[in-house]
């Protein structure tokens, strides 16, 4: 049996699978183009974006409520507003990391910061996201923008996994498995993992998806981010009906 060898010491066996990962990483490298661009974009709608608010509000303030206009202006402002959050939590989530430091992270605030990021994918599919957050906060030590990229990796594959709608849950609660540890799960109600294709889903470059929607590196930038937190993952799937991903994080000051 031929091998052959890609760069970082990955074995493929066949000139396919070579060219399938050669594109993997040129897609890649767009994409990286692509979230750098989105970053600039984002910079450059924000003045535009702050104008609009801004005019709309003085307007609103300056008619009566019964004014015709009234509603319209205030439909401008709110509709504003979520735009400029989206450019805020796009920016953010753009932003090369500058350190892999780790701090206390609320992960309830964590979740809730890019959450218009999925809402603004989930409302393109006919997808409802449901959040099912504790209302105390659940901390843990962690880098909170590497956790961002395990939520969004993970809510962005159910929502390809429900071409058709369906429902999204993210939660937290305290972990029912283990002592000291804080549980945060990803729940769709998609098309599900056949168990052969669980066993193949972390592999860098494993995609079922069309060329150009998947690189198969989502799953593998999850998992090498939970092993640098010292968590666990957990996957439960059932075709057609569904899959949870589960994140256990070791508490902030437990021992
Ligand atoms: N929630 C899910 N439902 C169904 N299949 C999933 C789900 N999450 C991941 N997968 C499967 O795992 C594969 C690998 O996921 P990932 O590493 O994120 O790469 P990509 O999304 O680029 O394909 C996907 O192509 C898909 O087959
Ligand atoms: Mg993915």
């Amino acid at each position: 049996m031929s091998r052959e060898t890609v760069g970082y010491g990955l074995f493929f066996r066949d000139p396919c699978e070579i060219k399938k990962h050669r594109e993997s990483l040129l897609l890649l490298g767009k994409m990286a183009s692509v979230g750098q661009m989105a970053g600039g974009v984002a910079h450059e709608i924000n003045n535009p974006l702050g104008i609009i608010l801004g005019f709309s509000q003085v307007t609103a303030s300056q008619l009566s409520q019964d004014d015709p206009n009234y509603q319209s202006m205030k439909t401008i402002e709110r509709e504003a507003l979520r735009c400029k959050k989206l450019v805020h939590d796009l920016l953010r989530f753009s932003r090369v990391p500058k350190d892999n430091s780790f701090e206390i992270v609320d992960v309830n605030m964590m979740i809730k910061e890019c959450f218009s990021l999925i809402e603004a994918r989930s409302k393109t599919t006919d997808v409802e996201v449901i959040q099912e957050l504790t209302p105390t906060p659940l901390t843990v030590n962690a880098n909170d923008n590497q956790l961002q990229q395990v939520v969004i990796n993970l809510a962005n594959n159910a929502i390809d996994a429900m071409p058709h709608g369906g429902q999204l849950f993210i939660g937290t609660r305290p972990s029912t498995t283990r002592q000291n540890h804080v549980d945060l799960y990803v729940k769709d109600t998609g098309e599900g993992i056949s168990k052969e294709i669980q066993q193949r889903i972390f592999d860098p470059f494993f995609t079922t998806k069309d060329a150009g929607k998947g690189t198969g590196l989502g799953l593998s930038l999850v998992q090498e981010i939970i092993n640098n937190h010292g968590g666990h993952i957990e996957l439960e799937s059932e075709m057609n009906r569904g899959t949870t991903f589960t994140i256990s994080l070791k508490q902030a000051n437990a021992s």
